[in-house]
């Protein structure tokens, strides 16, 4: 019926008038669902509402254009499919529109340009540099993060765990030790390459107490998933208290193990196992209610380990590879982050619970 020589132009109108019906009620659904999804963890940075906005914004501009190309497409599919006895047939010869063809080019063009205006602004902002800003070195390899504060004299503090005193304004200097990695704290929204070779720089200033996953967001080999450690944001006295008592001792650097009779308690082996140096994401130990399984199942393994094959493993873990698993994946820097005592620690604390 539509094959007849009846006006093409009224029946080239009518279409568009349905399609832009159409289009408009699915735009307007797909927004309404696509800023209902909850997409982010809670945030806890000054810079996280700034990113959620633009979030939305990019995604009320492109729900609708997504919506006009799949209506577009699938209209005309339908509308003018090939039916039977028409196989040879073919459409009138077009010559292109001009005008349609500037509306098409022009108004990606507006809202790219003002997009990237937008994202700019939002981008300049998050890394504008603030004062009083505290310095933390963040190193990547394979597979933990280390991090690396100064304490007042200059001295340098190194910790598996990162703590950030709330409302201070911190930037990260990140640093690789071997391949890509990317520092990411989701709930920071921010993240960056780790690069070796080069230093990359992050702004945050978290203003929400807590704990927070620090995770590698860049794949960088069989361990990456377990590349897993906590961002404490504590107040600002918590912040010192932690520091000083880092400073003291509780993680003397490697080699200083001499110096670190800092007259604190003696290092506790089960906190140092299942928060500082995390060992409970990758290894099993039930008095810890570790269940990881990257690494061996330490209630197997343990309890045939004199104390020195422990510190072994600890301290240099491609030493011996128990069968079935792999070299490379568990950190080689637990002597340098947890001090001479705090593998101590670990190491009574394992042989003392281990396969009980
Ligand atoms: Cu480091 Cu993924």
């Amino acid at each position: 019926m539509n094959g007849g020589g009846s006006s093409p132009v009224r029946e080239a109108r009518a279409p568009v008038g349905q399609m832009l019906g159409i289009g408009a009620i699915a735009s307007a659904l797909g927004i309404a669902l696509a800023l209902l999804i909850d997409w982010f963890p809670v945030s806890a940075s000054e810079e996280a509402h700034q990113i959620d906005t633009l979030w939305d914004v990019l995604l009320i501009v492109s729900v609708p254009v997504f919506v006009l190309v799949v209506t577009v497409v699938l209209f005309s599919a339908l509308r003018f499919r090939m039916r039977p006895g028409e196989e040879l047939a073919d459409g009138p010869p077009i010559h292109g529109n001009t005008r349609l063809e500037v509306i098409w080019t022009a108004i990606p063009a507006v809202v790219l340009v003002a997009l990237c205006t937008y994202a700019y602004v939002v981008l300049t902002n998050v890394e504008e540099a603030k004062a009083d800003t505290m310095d933390v070195r963040v190193v990547g390899e394979q597979f933990t993060w280390t991090f690396y504060y100064k304490d007042s004299s200059g001295k340098e503090i190194v910790s598996n765990q990162l703590y950030l005193p709330k409302d201070r304004p911190i930037q990260f200097a990140v640093q690789s030790k071997d391949v890509l990695h990317d520092f990411w704290v989701p709930a920071f929204r921010m993240k960056i390459d780790a690069v070796r070779g080069i230093t990359t720089h992050l702004r945050v200033t978290p203003n929400r107490l807590g704990t927070y996953p620090v995770v590698c967001a860049e794949l960088c080999g069989l361990g990456h998933a377990a590349m897993r450690q906590n961002a404490h944001v504590v107040s600002k006295d918590e912040f010192e208290q932690w520091l000083s008592k880092k400073a003291s001792g509780a993680a003397a650097p490697a080699g200083g193990g001499g110096t670190a009779a800092g007259g604190g308690a003696a290092p506790d082996g089960k906190t140092i196992f299942t928060t500082e140096a995390n060992c409970a994401s990758c290894h099993t130990l039930k008095d810890a209610g570790a269940t990881g399984t990257v690494g061996p199942n330490l209630d197997e393994v343990v309890p045939a380990l004199s104390k020195p094959e422990i510190q072994q493993s600890i301290e240099d873990p491609n030493a011996k590879i128990t069968d079935g698993f792999s070299p490379d994946i568990m950190p080689g820097n637990f002597k340098e982050t947890l001090g001479d005592n705090g593998v101590k620690a670990v190491v009574d604390y394992l042989k003392e619970v281990a396969g009980k």
